[in-house]
């Protein structure tokens, strides 16, 4: 049988090792190529790729969904790797310290079957793991969501990269009550942040979210007691498909998750012109 903690674990530790060396170098921003999800490979995201390729390969009929090398493996396999090695790579590039790797294994084919995660902060070394229906940890120890339920009080994490306009409007009611809104550019570990209970919830409604980034901190978020859906409320269910684009609301509990989308679906608010 698969030691799947053992493999994750063995995976960040080569990842680290890559993003150590990579870090060092003058060049640490250089594009080798184009990934299979489209967006430009770092040398640092094929070789922490590659590092985990290699932990994995000696697990049988396996599935992999990873950023750079696409989907290979076969959909009837049993389990499914869905890999991020780098999520935060334009950060990697400009030498800003918030980045990770992300590594997901679902047993099946939809998000909700994710089994085993790990996203490693490749900056601190900070570890969080979860397996289907056992605590999530951090470096070993359990971590939880906050109980935050006030909106005026709470820190909650926003992507608005390259969102369109109307998106941008939609999140105003959101983004006008919050105490602190915040986007660090790596939303696996952002999610990480929101699952130890540092923020309150994360919302990337742009409709840009790959599964890639999403399926290790979905679990780790989920285990530690936040509540994920789509902006609607719907419950979330990707296709496992590397082409899929998606945006969901997850939050620390489902108080404040009734608030965030309350407050999502609130009308438009005018524009005040000075
Ligand atoms: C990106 C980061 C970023 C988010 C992008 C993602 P990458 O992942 O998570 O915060 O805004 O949508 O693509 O490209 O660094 O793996
Ligand atoms: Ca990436």
């Amino acid at each position: 049988m698969t030691d799947w903690k053992e493999l994750l674990f063995e995976a960040a530790e080569r990842v680290q090792r890559v993003a150590k060396k990579s870090s060092a170098e003058r060049e640490r921003g250089r594009v080798v190529g184009i990934g299979a999800s489209g967006d430009k490979t770092l040398v640092v995201d094929r070789d922490a790729e590659k590092e985990i390729l290699e932990s994995l390969s000696g697990v049988p009929r396996l599935r992999v969904i990873s950023e750079e090398k696409g989907d290979f493996g076969g959909k009837d396999s049993e389990f499914t790797a869905i890999i991020d090695p780098i999520d935060g790579s334009s950060n990697f590039g400009r030498a800003i310290p918030f980045y990770c790797v992300s590594i997901g294994i679902t047993k099946g084919s939809q998000l909700s079957n994710a089994a085993y995660a790990i996203v490693r902060n490749l900056v601190n070394g900070d570890t969080y793991y979860a397996e289907r229906g056992e605590e999530s940890s951090k470096n070993g120890r359990p971590i939880r969501t906050s109980s935050e339920t006030d909106i005026a009080e709470s820190v909650v994490g926003i992507d608005l990269s390259r969102a369109e306009e109307g998106t941008i409007i939609a999140l105003a009611p959101l983004v006008s009550k919050v105490k602190r809104q915040v986007h660090f550019g790596a939303n696996a570990l952002e999610l990480c942040l929101m699952a130890e209970g540092k923020t309150d919830a994360f919302v990337d409604v742009r409709g840009k979210m790959r599964i890639v980034d999403t399926a290790a901190a979905y679990l780790i978020g989920r285990e530690a007691g936040a509540v994920f859906s789509t902006s609607s409320g719907s419950e979330l269910k990707p296709a496992l498909e590397l082409e899929e684009r998606f945006g969901f609301v997850a939050s620390a509990n489902a108080t404040i998750h009734g608030k965030i989308l309350g407050l999502l679906r609130q009308e438009r608010p005018s524009v005040r012109r000075s």
